[in-house]
């Protein structure tokens, strides 16, 4: 077609308030949700080097951030906790008394029901190996690690947590974690399931974060091959079969293409995680004045969303909603 045949799609462009009219994506504050990191036996917040503006957590402190994350509109958080000791199994993960569960009681007592508290659902903070799950002839043992699972899960649930989201990548455990929900009558705890979680190097300053990188070996043998959508959609299909009330993929940016099958193929919630290294990049790329941060946020954020996330989990949620509001 001709431009005298009248098509100009500039016309839709020229103003701003044309543009924000005819948007096709929206982004806002509550589509996002903030990870924060708890540490035990730390009396002040430590900052982590990667990740600019985040810190291991005091109680105190992570509650205040909770409260100004709130207080900006942001759908919620994930919390990880970072246990004092650690064993073989991970066991301080499953303590009622543990530090993430006194981290879901803090945040769920202080912040009240409009903010979203979910605990992330993991071994890889509490083992002294850094394996997401227990060690049996140098493999981590899905069977054994789906049942310690199940208990996390319930302490998480005891402490109030919201939502519990396993990130492990078991076989089986989404089905493993409701049925130990529901024998404890926590039938309307709901399970965010890293559904489609890629063995990526994009996960490098979370671990200096979580204090979780694995002592020996790496996680390509549970965590899914970068290369691969068709089992994500797999993945997917199994996890909502389990009984997942929501899926996740991570990370997001180098995955928008999984993100995209995952929402049309399934028509289920889906989360993107934009997680610690795509964080790290956009921060350092700014931090030498090289990229805008703020429209560089706004730009990944709103591309997560295109792609067909209904949630984003990202470390830019305080900024983001900032701008935002
Ligand atoms: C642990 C876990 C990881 C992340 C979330 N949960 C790291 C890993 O699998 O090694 C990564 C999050 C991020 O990089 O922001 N199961």
């Amino acid at each position: 077609m001709t431009i005298e045949e009248g098509r100009r799609l500039r016309r839709l462009r020229r103003t701003q308030g044309l543009r924000r009219a005819f948007a096709e994506t929206s982004l806002s504050p509550s589509d996002l949700m903030a990870p924060l990191f708890l540490k035990e036996g730390i009396s002040e917040p430590a900052p982590i080097s990667s990740m600019p503006g985040h810190h291991q957590h005091t109680l105190e402190s992570l509650v205040k951030e909770a409260r100004e994350l709130a207080a900006r509109d942001v759908a919620g958080v994930v919390l990880f906790g970072i246990p004092a000791t650690k064993d073989a199994a991970g066991s301080e993960a499953h303590n009622d008394g543990g530090i993430a569960q006194k981290g879901l009681k803090a945040l769920k007592e202080e912040l009240g029901d409009d903010f979203v508290v979910v605990a992330d659902l993991c071994l890889c903070e509490y083992t002294d190996h850094g394996h997401c799950g227990v060690i049996e002839n140098e493999t981590v043992a899905n069977d054994p690690t789906i049942e310690i699972y199940g208990r996390i899960a319930v302490s998480q649930a005891r402490a109030g947590a919201d939502m519990v989201a396993p990130s492990g990548m078991m076989d089986g455990q989404v089905a493993a974690i409701r049925s130990a929900l529901d024998a404890e009558g926590f039938h309307d705890v709901a399970v965010l399931a890293y559904a489609a979680k890629y063995a990526s190097s994009f996960y490098g300053p979370f671990r200096e974060a979580a204090e979780g990188a694995p002592r020996f070996g790496d996680r390509r043998a549970y965590q899914q091959d970068p290369s691969n959508v068709l089992e994500a959609l797999r993945e997917v299909e199994a996890d909502i079969a389990e009984g997942a009330d929501a899926v996740m993929v991570k990370p997001a940016l180098a995955y928008l293409d999984v993100v995209a099958a995952v929402k049309d193929r399934f028509e289920y919630p889906v989360a993107a995680y934009n997680v610690s290294g795509e964080y790290s990049m956009l921060m350092a790329a700014a931090a030498n004045g090289w990229i805008d941060e703020r429209q560089a946020t706004l730009e990944t954020l709103t591309s997560i969303r295109r792609a067909g996330a209904d949630l984003v989990i990202t470390y830019h949620s305080k900024k983001a909603a900032e701008w935002l509001s």
